[in-house]
């Protein structure tokens, strides 16, 4: 069964660590973040884009996808099935489909129209025990076709957002969607302990989690990050095993072009990197 992750986020608060959560894009995503997160013994939360919605054939299509295939790989670890960056109208949408948590990012409206949308989004999520994650101030980089130039979160909108009850925050404090360019100022500890110190103990989410040295990842947990988003991560660990095999000339040894064996080495990669981050992340063992 797939579960909020109100009590995980919680938990990973109160243990001082952050649980993983892993974009997916396909059938060899889900199997590879499922069968990690299983390996490693730790929650997990897959995260789906409004854009890799649409990729895999809708939102019913990914609850179904993620129900079956976390049946059939028989996963026992707590697994929440969350939308990415959510619009108004996307997060509704999850929600009736059977999402069992949901981002509402809010964050490109003006604040009243974020308070008031968030607001909306809270109740009708947790009317059917759902969790809610909104955002305040923009990640930085391109995702799924948005651009956002990485606003630093203001600590009072933050303590407004999370005052509606909000399960947990991610707020802007120099993270960047995508690689990081070698001028990158780092995150912004200072802003992120008044952020934390403001939303009385909010479990806090880091996004951008591609490429953050392990000090500042370890840092942020320290200061109330409990969350951890990772897309790019597993999309270049993939893309460079996959190279790697075609470059080598296995596809054309025997049956090498069978698509099981020209995705198995990409697949394997993603599996080992979701390990290794769940284990940095300090969430292994706490399933
Ligand atoms: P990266 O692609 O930089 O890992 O960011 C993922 C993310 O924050 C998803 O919301």
């Amino acid at each position: 069964m797939l579960v909020s992750a109100k009590e995980m986020l919680e938990k990973a608060h109160a243990g001082h660590y952050a649980v993983g959560a892993f974009n997916i894009n396909n059938m060899e995503w889900i199997k590879a973040i499922l069968l990690a997160a299983q390996e490693a013994n730790s929650p997990v939360m897959l995260g789906v884009s409004e854009g890799a919605g649409k990729y895999m054939c809708g939102y019913k299509n990914v609850v179904a996808m993620v129900k079956e295939i976390h049946d059939f790989l028989g996963i026992t670890v707590p697994v929440a099935l969350h939308l990415d960056h959510g619009s108004f109208e996307g997060a509704k949408a999850c929600i009736e489909a059977g999402f069992t948590s949901v981002m509402f990012d809010g964050s490109h409206f003006d604040f009243d129209e974020n308070v008031a949308k968030s607001k909306e989004i809270i109740e009708f999520a947790h009317s059917r025990g759902i969790s809610v994650e909104c955002e305040v101030g923009g990640i930085g980089g391109t995702e799924d076709g948005v651009t956002s130039n990485g606003e630093v979160a203001d600590p009072d909108e933050c303590a407004n957002i999370a005052a509606l009850g909000c399960d947990f925050l991610a707020a802007g404090i120099g993270n960047i969607h995508g690689k990081y360019p070698a001028d990158w100022k780092g995150l912004n500890f200072d802003v992120l302990a008044e952020i934390q110190a403001k939303t009385n103990g909010k479990p806090l989410v880091l996004h951008g989690g591609s490429g953050i040295p392990a000090d500042q990842i370890a840092k942020a947990i320290d200061l109330g990050v409990s969350k951890i988003n990772v897309n790019t991560e597993l999309q270049l660990v993939f893309a460079d095993a996959t190279r790697k095999y075609v470059e080598a000339g296995k596809d054309l040894e025997g049956k090498g072009y069978d698509p099981r064996k020209l995705l198995a080495p990409g697949a394997k990669a993603m599996q080992e990197k979701v390990v290794a981050m769940i284990k940095q992340f300090g969430s292994a063992d706490k399933a």
